[in-house]
């Protein structure tokens, strides 16, 4: 039995593109039972309808310390904990910065998961085996311009969850997905895409891809996932030559000649 199997898992972001695909497979592949985290009530409740008695959900802001805690009363034990819920602010240059946007940024996706951990750590601790898992970004391993506070954030996240993995190693298993641009909802919020959506589609991983691999490597004991053809590539470059990966793709956007990424470049 590999480490995700027949767990009770509490995932934030269920209601979401990737955090759906997660939790379908750890029900239907890993016969787990998961209690999923959103704001959107008809959205879990759909998802509950689809997956069945196996999914169960809770409406709550990640970023409310207090429903953390309620949470934590709640529940007596779990085996695994997946941060799953992210935000994705409008692409902006880094200055001048809108501190509104970069503290809610950081809210959702670094410090709810720090102190969602933190709370849920008692209940993680009465597993045999319990897990973490992380969801970053590739954009914490090869920061793109334009996405300032989403890569600080997501840099953050990873550390976090990293240092966590070495300092608890052997207690807890933690691992680090750091997806590639993945076909979501997540770039629908965005107002500024101005015309950049056909690359985005073109470059995308479907989320179910993403979320089997995720869970495949995570319940190999793996640290850092990364997925999708561009997570891949800007991984290498960043490994073997991380400066003229990043001035590459600094070109590449240039070249692209999409209005959202000439903003972002100071001329
Ligand atoms: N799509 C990509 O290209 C990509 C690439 C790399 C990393 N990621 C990361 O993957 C994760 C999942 O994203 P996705 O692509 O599946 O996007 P998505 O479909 O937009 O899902 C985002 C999820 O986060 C939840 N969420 C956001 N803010 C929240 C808050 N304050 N409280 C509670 N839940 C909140 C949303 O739930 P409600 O709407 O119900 O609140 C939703 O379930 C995110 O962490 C994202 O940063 C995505």
């Amino acid at each position: 039995m590999n480490r995700c199997s027949h767990s009770y898992v509490v995932l934030s972001g269920a209601s979401g593109g990737i955090g759906f695909c997660l939790a379908k497979r750890l029900i239907e592949h890993y016969h787990c039972r998961v209690l999923g985290l959103g704001r959107n009530a008809a959205r879990l409740q759909q998802i509950k309808e689809q997956l069945g008695e196996d999914f169960d959900y809770r409406v709550m802001d990640v970023t409310d310390e207090t429903a953390w805690q309620a949470l934590s009363k709640e529940l007596v034990a779990i085996d695994g904990l997946i941060h799953c819920a992210g935000y994705l602010p409008d692409f902006a240059p880094v200055l001048p910065a809108d501190d509104a946007v970069w503290r809610q940024t950081m809210d959702v996706n670094f410090t709810a998961c720090k102190v969602g951990t933190e709370i849920l750590l008692p209940r993680l601790f009465k597993s045999e085996r319990p897990f973490i898992i992380g969801v970053s970004s590739i954009d914490a391993v090869a920061p793109l311009a334009g996405t300032g506070a989403y890569a600080v954030s997501k840099a953050a996240n990873k550390a976090y969850f990293q240092l966590l993995r070495e300092e608890w190693r052997g207690k807890i298993q933690v691992s680090i997905a750091c997806p590639g641009v993945t076909d979501t909802p997540l770039f629908d919020r965005q107002t500024n895409l101005k015309g950049a959506e056909k690359l985005i589609h073109l470059l995308a991983t479907p989320p179910q891809k993403v979320a089997n691999r995720t869970l495949r490597r995570a319940s190999r004991g793996k640290g850092l996932i990364v997925t999708g053809a561009d997570g891949h590539l800007l991984s290498l470059g960043m490994r073997l030559c991380p400066n003229i990966t990043l001035r590459l793709c600094r070109w590449v956007m240039l070249r692209s000649k999409l209005p959202l990424f000439q903003d972002v470049f100071w001329k």
